[in-house]
């Protein structure tokens, strides 16, 4: 409790799985936090469930005028920003025959130059000693039949990180990466696969990985606040595989 008190934070992606889990999370530590989301309904009843500490802000993470909006309403909330959360994210799955441009637009839009954007616009109201966590993926080095757009973006999310870090660090701002496993969220019901071919997929999963299951949105959120807090404050440019070991054995 209270690791992060007096903090402000803002979480992109924060209605829902792994995004509203962390605002939780930030929050019970004494955080104050700005959640983001491009479904209205959602966005509200995630504020609804935070409780009235959470303030939730409309932003499409494609839209660079959102992105602006998001900046200006920090600024008028917060003043300043102490960790930024760069969750926002879709996946599609889908044989190469089968992906048009709109597909590959979709993800590298959202995923991509949503998380490029959100740093951009937010970088100038950061604190020093600020930390900021961009969700990537355990997929990010790997290479899986139907992965290519999904994977590739992450890979991509994973190299920004790399630069960011380095062109933020004279500010003393953190910048890593958080690279979660299999874990049940809403997610998996928007990436186009078949109910069996996820099932076989997380079957798969749960034998590979030496820790047997699959993650929790707790887990994923938890070592977010780990990356958000000074416990870290020696830590940028790095990459946390949360996956129950199935990437790396
Ligand atoms: N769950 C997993 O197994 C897993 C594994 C590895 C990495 N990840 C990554 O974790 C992140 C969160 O995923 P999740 O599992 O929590 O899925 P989720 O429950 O579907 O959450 C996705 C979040 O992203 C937001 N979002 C999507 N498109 C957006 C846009 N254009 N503008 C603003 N916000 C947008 C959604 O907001 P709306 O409600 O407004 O649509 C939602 O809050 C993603 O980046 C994903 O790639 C997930």
């Amino acid at each position: 409790m209270d690791r992060l008190k007096g903090k402000t934070a803002v979480i992109t992606g924060g209605t829902t799985g792994l995004g509203f889990e962390t605002a939780r999370q930030f929050l019970a530590e004494g955080a104050r936090a700005i959640i983001t989301g491009q479904n209205r309904e959602r966005l509200a009843s995630a504020a609804n469930q935070l409780g009235s500490v959470a303030i939730p802000v409309h932003a499409d993470v494609r839209s660079l005028s959102d992105l602006t909006s998001l900046s200006d309403r920090v600024q008028e909330e917060f003043g300043r920003l102490d960790i930024l959360f760069v969750n926002a994210g879709i996946g599609s799955f889908a044989p190469l025959e089968a992906i048009d441009e709109k597909f590959y637009n979709d993800q590298f839009d959202i995923n991509v130059k949503g998380a490029f954007f959100t740093v951009q616009k937010l970088a100038g109201l950061l604190n020093e000693g600020a930390s900021i966590i961009l969700n990537a993926s355990a997929v990010h080095e790997k290479g899986m039949a139907m992965g290519s757009v999904y994977f590739a973006s992450k890979a991509a999310v994973r190299s920004l990180a790399r630069t960011f870090a380095a062109e933020l660090a004279s500010r003393g701002i953190r910048v890593n990466t958080i690279s979660p496993g299999l874990v049940p969220t809403a997610f998996q019901s928007k990436m186009g696969l078949s109910p069996e071919v996820m099932n076989e997929f997380a079957t798969y999963v749960i034998k590979t990985a030496p820790l047997g299951r699959l993650g929790k949105p707790e887990e994923i959120a938890s070592t977010v606040v780990f990356l958000a807090s000074h416990e870290s404050s020696y830590v940028s440019a790095a990459d946390f595989v949360v996956d129950g070991g199935f990437m790396n054995v």
